[in-house]
């Protein structure tokens, strides 16, 4: 009972932080300075933290085996909730130009929002889960939890954590800000949207709304989840 987990974490390149650009190109349209840099830095530490390479190396799920694409990544799933999440503001703004909504954070928290991904869908702690969910969890954190720990270690402002942490199932026991309700709809919208036009795998549709009939799409079941 003494071998407690000790997190490792491997050095963070410029290497490492010009992938993150590579894979969420939308990055460099955040126009604060800051919250673009640290949007870098806590992918950056994420991913240092984890087994994987890059973002696009995490699978396209919303969470480990479920909701997981027939093909696309992590920074598929990413990057659709950024520019969706965006077109809600165009929308509203179109016709109520009255309204105030930050669309630096908007972007930003749609970016970031699945920062935790790394840790959560780690293969190493999700078979040290596995072996003995007793000993810390399972998972000993969800990707929002994390999330919002990455984004606060890194300096980015607490309503970007909030975002990450609220956009997700916590979100349902704290009140959310208007940024977060514009990433958090338009991050469960993108899933379902995908899971009724057949782009997800049956088998991992289990938390998707049960109202969703899937179409049938012609589109290679067997394709690698993590293909771009
Ligand atoms: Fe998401």
């Amino acid at each position: 009972m003494n071998n407690r987990t000790v997190r490792v974490h491997r050095p963070i390149t410029a290497e490492l932080r010009a992938s993150v650009t590579e894979d969420l190109p939308e990055i460099d349209d955040i126009e604060d300075q800051d919250l673009r840099t640290k949007a870098i830095e806590a992918w950056a530490y994420a991913l240092a933290g984890s087994s994987f390479a890059r973002i696009r190396d995490i699978p396209g799920e919303g969470n480990p085996g479920q909701l997981s694409l027939r093909r696309g990544t992590q920074a598929t799933h990413l990057r659709g909730v950024a520019s969706l999440a965006l077109r809600i503001v165009d929308e509203f703004q179109s016709t109520f130009p009255e309204i105030e909504v930050d669309r630096d954070l908007v972007l930003t928290g749609a970016l970031c929002h699945a920062v935790g991904k790394p840790y959560e869908f780690d293969p190493a702690n999700l078979a040290r889960w596995d072996a003995d969910p007793s000993a810390s969890g399972q998972p000993a954190l969800r990707h929002s939890v994390y999330g919002a720990h990455v984004c606060l270690l890194v300096g980015l402002p607490e309503e970007i954590a909030h975002i990450a942490l609220g956009h997700s199932r916590e979100g349902q026991h704290i009140g959310l800000s208007t940024e977060c309700i514009i990433v958090r709809y338009a991050d469960h919208t993108w899933w379902m949207i995908a899971g009724a036009l057949g782009l997800m795998k049956p088998e991992s549709m289990g938390i998707a709304d049960p109202i969703i009939r899937a179409r049938a799409l012609d589109m290679p079941i067997a394709e690698s989840a993590n293909s771009k």
